[in-house]
C-alpha cells in the first residue's frame, strides 16, 4: 500500500537522484568545455604537426598577424563550433593519434611528412568543404568582405553561390598544396627529391606500401 510517506520517499529519492546526475552533467560539460579548449590550441597541436611544413608559414600568414590583430588559432578554423561539435571533432581527430602511434609511415620523419602532405590537405580541404567551410564564417560574413577592389565584392556576391570558401581559397596559411585537379604526384616527389637531396626516385619507393 503507498502511503503518502513512500511516495515522498521516491521522489525525494528521485529528486536527489537527479541533483547529482544534474552536478555530473554540469561537471562533465564543464570538463568537456576545458578539454576541447585545450585540444584546439596552437600549442596541443603542434606536439605533432610538423613546424615547417604547418605552424611556420601560419605564423607568416595573415591569419596570425593581421593588422587589427584578430587571430584565427588552429581550432578557429579546424575545430566546429559549439561543445558538443567541438567535442565530436576531437573525437574524430583521435584518429590523428592513431596514426601518429600505428601508421606505417613516420610523421616525424620531415621527408615521409612531406610526401604524405598532400593527402592531407586534400583531406582537410574535404572537411572543410563537408561544412560548408562554417568555421570560416565564424569570422568572416560573406556579404561582408568587400576587398579592395570592386571585382572581389561581386565575385564573392555572384560566384560564391553554393560554392565553399575552400573551393576558391586554398593554401591560406601552410605550406602550398596545389589542388586536387592540378596536382601531379610525379612533380610533386621530384620537388621533395630536390629539397632533401634525395636520389631520383627515392620518393616513389618510399611512399610504396
Ligand atoms: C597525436 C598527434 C596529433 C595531434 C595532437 C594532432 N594531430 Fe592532426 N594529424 C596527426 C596525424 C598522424 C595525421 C595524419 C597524417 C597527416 O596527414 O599528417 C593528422 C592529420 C591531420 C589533418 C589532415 C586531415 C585529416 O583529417 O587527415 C588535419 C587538418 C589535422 N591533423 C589537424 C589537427 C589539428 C587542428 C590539431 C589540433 C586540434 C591536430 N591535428 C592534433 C597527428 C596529430
Ligand atoms: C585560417 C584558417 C586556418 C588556420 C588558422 C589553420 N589552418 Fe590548418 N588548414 C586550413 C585549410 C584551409 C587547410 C586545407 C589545405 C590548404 O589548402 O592549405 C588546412 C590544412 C591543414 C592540415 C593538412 C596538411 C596541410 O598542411 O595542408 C593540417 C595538418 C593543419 N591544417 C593543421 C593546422 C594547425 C596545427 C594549425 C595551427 C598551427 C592550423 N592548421 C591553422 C586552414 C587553417
Ligand atoms: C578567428 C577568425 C578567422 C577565421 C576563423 C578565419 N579567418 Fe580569414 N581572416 C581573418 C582575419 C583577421 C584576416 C585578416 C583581415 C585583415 O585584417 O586584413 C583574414 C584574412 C583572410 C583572407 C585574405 C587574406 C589572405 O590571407 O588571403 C582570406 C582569403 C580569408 N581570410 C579566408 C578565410 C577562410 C577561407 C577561412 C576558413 C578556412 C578563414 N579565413 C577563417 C580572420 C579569420
Ligand atoms: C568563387 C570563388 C570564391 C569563393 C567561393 C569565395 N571567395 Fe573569397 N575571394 C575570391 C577572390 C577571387 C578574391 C580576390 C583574391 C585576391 O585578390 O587575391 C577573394 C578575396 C577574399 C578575401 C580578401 C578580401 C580583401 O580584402 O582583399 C577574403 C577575406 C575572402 N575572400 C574570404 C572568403 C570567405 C570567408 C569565403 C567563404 C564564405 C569566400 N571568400 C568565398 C573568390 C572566392
Amino acid at each position: 500500500m503507498s502511503s503518502p510517506f513512500n511516495i515522498l520517499f521516491i521522489t525525494r529519492n528521485v529528486l536527489i537522484a537527479l541533483v547529482i546526475g544534474g552536478f555530473g552533467g554540469m561537471g562533465f560539460i564543464l570538463f568537456l568545455i576545458e578539454f576541447d579548449h585545450h585540444t584546439s590550441s596552437e600549442e596541443f597541436c603542434t606536439t605533432c604537426h610538423s613546424m615547417e611544413l604547418v605552424a611556420l608559414p601560419y605564423r607568416q600568414s595573415s591569419h596570425y598577424n593581421p593588422e587589427s590583430g584578430v587571430r584565427a588559432s588552429c581550432g578557429d578554423c579546424h575545430v566546429s563550433e559549439g561543445v558538443l561539435m567541438a567535442t565530436w571533432d576531437h573525437t574524430m581527430g583521435s584518429k590523428d593519434l592513431f596514426k601518429q602511434l600505428f601508421s606505417s609511415v613516420d610523421y616525424d620523419d620531415p621527408v615521409e611528412n612531406l610526401l604524405h602532405l598532400p593527402q592531407a590537405a586534400f583531406a582537410a580541404r574535404e572537411w572543410f568543404r563537408a561544412r560548408q567551410s562554417s568555421t570560416c564564417s565564424r569570422c568572416h560574413t560573406l556579404e561582408a568582405i568587400m576587398g579592395d577592389r570592386p571585382a572581389i565584392a561581386q565575385i564573392h556576391r555572384e560566384e560564391s553561390g553554393g560554392k565553399s570558401c575552400v573551393d576558391c581559397h586554398i593554401n591560406l596559411v601552410h605550406r602550398p598544396v596545389p589542388s586536387r585537379k592540378t596536382f601531379n604526384q610525379e612533380r610533386w616527389n621530384r620537388m621533395v627529391e630536390e629539397e632533401f637531396n634525395l636520389a631520383t626516385g627515392e620518393a616513389a619507393k618510399r611512399l610504396a606500401p
